[in-house]
C-alpha cells in the first residue's frame, strides 16, 4: 500500500491485515517506530477526533506530526495545495493526511506525487469517501459481532462520505445484509451496496448494528431541507425504537453526535452503545494504515 485512497483500492487481503495490525497494536504485542518519518495533518474542513486520532496515532509510532492550519497558512495569500506539499516535503514530511471538500483531491494529488516516498491518506473528501473512519467502524464491528449480521446505517446517507465507504468495505468483506434507512430527500443518488428503505423498522428490525449519522447540515442544499422536528420523530434512534433490533444490537456514530436530533442521550451513552469504542479503536487502526504505508 502506498496511499490510502479509497476503500475501493483495497483487496480483502488488505483490509485483514490492517485487522490484525490494529489488534495487536491494541493488545501491545507490538509496536513498531518510524523516528524518520514525518507527517503532516492537512485539514481543510473542520475535524476534533480525526485529526487528533491521526495525531496520536503517528506520536504512538514516534513519528513527529506537524498539524497546518488552513486559516493561518500561505494558502491565503495564493499558494496552492501542490506547492504547500512540495514545501512541506522539501522539510522531510512524507506522510500527507488530507481532508478537503472537493471530491478526489487526494487521488489527484497522489497523480502528482508518484514518488515512492511520499504516502498520502484520505481524511475525507467532500461527500465522497472516509476510508479510515470505516475500517475503525469494521475493526469495532468485529470485536462484537460475527459475520452474517444485519447491519442498519440510518440517517443523512446521502451527503455522507462514511456511509459511501462503508457500503464499500461491507461490500468487500461481505458482512452480511445492509439497510441504508433515510427519508426520500436524504438518499443516496448511488448505491453500490446495500437495499434502501425510508422505514426504519423495516430498516431496523432484526440488525446485529446500528449505524446512525449527523444531519450534515453544511452539506444540505436549500431543496434538501427537512423539518428536525419531523425527522427526529421518524428517524431518531431512541430507547422505544431500538426495541426493533436485535436485543443485543450495538450502537455505533462515527460522531460528531447531535445529541436528541438523531440520536437521542439515553441511546449514545447507554449500554448498547459502542461510540466510544469506535474513537479508542480509531487510534490503533490508524496506526495499522501508517505502519503499513511504511512497513508494508
Ligand atoms: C465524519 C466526517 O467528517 O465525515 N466524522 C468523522 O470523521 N468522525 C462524519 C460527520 O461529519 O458527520
Amino acid at each position: 500500500m502506498k496511499n490510502l485512497l479509497d476503500i475501493t483500492g483495497l483487496t480483502v487481503d488488505d483490509v485483514e491485515k490492517l485487522l490484525i495490525k490494529a489488534s495487536a497494536f491494541k493488545e501491545g504485542r507490538a509496536l513498531p517506530t518510524h523516528p524518520s518519518h514525518k507527517l503532516a495533518n492537512l485539514f481543510y474542513e473542520n475535524s476534533t477526533r480525526t485529526r487528533i486520532s491521526f495525531e496520536l496515532a503517528a506520536a504512538n509510532l514516534a513519528i513527529p506530526v506537524v498539524n497546518f492550519n488552513s486559516s493561518s497558512s500561505s494558502e491565503n495569500k495564493g499558494e496552492v495545495l501542490v506547492d504547500t506539499m512540495n514545501n512541506l516535503a522539501a522539510m522531510g514530511i512524507d506522510l500527507f493526511v488530507i481532508r478537503h471538500s472537493e471530491e478526489g483531491i487526494q487521488e489527484k494529488l497522489a497523480n502528482d506525487f508518484t514518488s515512492n516516498a511520499i504516502h498520502i491518506i484520505n481524511a475525507g473528501d467532500g461527500q465522497h469517501a472516509h476510508p479510515s473512519q470505516a475500517l475503525l467502524d469494521l475493526m469495532t464491528i468485529r470485536e462484537l459481532k460475527s459475520h452474517p449480521i444485519k447491519v442498519a446505517i440510518i440517517g443523512d446517507i446521502r451527503h455522507s462520505r462514511v456511509a459511501n465507504s462503508l457500503q464499500s468495505l461491507f461490500e468487500l468483506m461481505e458482512i452480511g445484509e445492509l439497510f441504508l434507512v433515510a427519508p426520500k430527500i436524504w438518499q443516496p443518488r448511488k448505491v453500490h451496496f446495500g437495499k434502501v428503505t425510508s422505514s426504519l423498522q423495516e430498516g431496523i428490525e432484526g440488525a446485529d448494528v446500528l449505524i446512525c449519522l449527523r444531519v450534515q447540515h453544511e452539506r444540505i442544499l436549500e431543496s434538501e431541507q427537512l423539518n428536525l422536528i419531523d425527522y427526529r420523530e421518524q428517524y431518531a434512534l431512541t430507547v422505544n425504537n431500538l426495541k426493533f433490533a436485535k436485543p443485543d444490537a450495538i450502537v455505533m456514530h462515527p460522531g460528531p453526535v447531535n445529541r436528541g436530533v438523531e440520536i437521542d442521550s439515553d441511546v449514545a451513552d447507554g449500554p448498547q452503545s459502542v461510540i466510544l469504542q469506535q474513537v479508542k479503536n480509531g487510534v490503533f487502526m490508524r496506526m495499522a494504515i501508517i505502519d503499513s504505508l511504511l512497513a508494508p
